[in-house]
């Protein structure tokens, strides 16, 4: 099993990206481990200058969201960590797979419709080429399995369909007739049961680093005061929880809310309500808060920690960055190779 995985440093890692991805990525990388696989996470500042940004901001947050991942038990004597940028690999593949990414592929990630909003026009081209990179950050360690939140999903589909034309259109041929793929094509791994963590504010709406209001999401830095105020504020309704998850069909925020203390429990939404079912918000707002203290408290201490030594997260990512470029060139030659490109 080979495990690729990254997250953009913008702002804080918030429990969306928690719940949705790094955590089973603490949980991959020990089975693979075992396994004999390797595991390579990093951090997507090269996807990260695809929207307006401040450049001394992208450095500092690249070096917290490395904190907040090591905070999280990202381990780097077993996983890989680094950050693209260090890694020119990844940007030379993104070209070499323009040439077999369509445009009309493109033309329905709706990411880039939700980013570019009304002014398409005015939209960076990086963010149009997002998803090739996306699709080179996997294809360049010729992962197997790519552990997201749903979001991602259609980015992965992506990858797999480009890399399925590139293995068809430049597989080099055996002797024997037999076509050899140039790439493997990934799995999503999606956790059901927090494929999806939604706002605070809007039942509707994922839980999101670019959403302006911070009480629409909990931060793995939060400190305890504030994951309760948060929890205790979250839109809810006026109902009492139910005793039937299907009767939280309609009621998106009581939803999402039952399903974070789920996820944190690792107990099933019917055991949450059988236990809550018949109580209001009143009481089971101030037990999710508690399990979301407990939980992350731990996480946000290490964080203020790892977070001050700037040299040690420097040289872990410098260090990160050496195995990725090793392990990345020969899937990059095999690619040069296979377009023909004399080198
Ligand atoms: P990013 O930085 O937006 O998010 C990082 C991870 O967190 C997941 N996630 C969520 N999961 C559940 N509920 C939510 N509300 C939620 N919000 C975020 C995301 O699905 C993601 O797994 N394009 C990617 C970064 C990337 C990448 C890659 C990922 C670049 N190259 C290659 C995988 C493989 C992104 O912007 O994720």
């Amino acid at each position: 099993m080979r495990i690729v995985s990254g997250i953009q440093p913008t702002g804080n890692l918030h429990l969306g990206n928690y719940l949705g991805a790094i955590r089973n990525w603490v949980r991959m990388q020990d089975e693979v481990a075992a396994t004999g696989g390797q595991c390579y996470f990093f951090l997507a500042d090269l996807h990260a200058i695809s929207m307006p940004h401040d450049p001394a901001e992208l450095k500092a947050n690249t070096r917290e969201m490395a904190a907040a991942l090591l905070a999280c038990g990202v381990d780097p004597a077993k996983s890989v960590l680094f950050n693209q940028a260090q890694v020119p690999a990844h940007a030379e593949l993104q070209w070499l797979l323009n040439g077999t990414a369509r445009m009309g592929w493109l033309n329905r990630m709706t990411q880039f419709k939700d980013k570019s909003g009304k002014n398409r026009e005015g939209a960076s081209v990086a963010l149009f080429t997002y998803p090739v990179l996306q699709a080179a950050d996997v294809l360049l360690y010729q992962a197997t399995h790519v552990p997201v939140g749903e979001d991602q999903k259609q980015h992965l589909e992506l990858a797999r369909d480009i890399a399925q034309k590139f293995n068809n259109d430049f597989g080099p041929v055996q002797p024997d007739g037999t076509q050899t793929p140039v790439f493997t094509l990934p799995e999503p791994f999606i956790p059901p049961e927090a494929a999806r963590i939604m706002s605070f504010r809007d039942g509707t709406a994922k839980m999101s680093k670019s959403d302006p209001s911070e009480m629409s999401r909990i931060n793995l830095s939060d400190d305890p005061d504030m994951v309760m105020k948060k929890v205790k504020k979250a839109k809810s309704d006026a109902e009492p929880l139910p005793s039937d998850p299907a009767d939280l069909a309609e009621r998106p925020e009581a939803k999402n809310l039952v399903a974070i203390f789920g996820a944190m429990t690792g107990r099933s939404v019917e055991d949450v309500l059988g236990e809550f079912g018949g109580e209001g918000f009143g009481k089971f707002k101030p037990a999710l808060g508690e399990i979301l203290v407990e939980a992350l408290r731990p996480i946000s201490a290490r964080f203020v920690e790892l977070k001050q030594d700037t040299p040690e997260l420097d040289r872990l990512l410098a260090t990160g960055a050496a195995r990725a470029r090793d392990a990345a060139a020969k899937t990059l030659a095999a690619t040069y190779e296979a377009l023909g490109l004399l080198r």
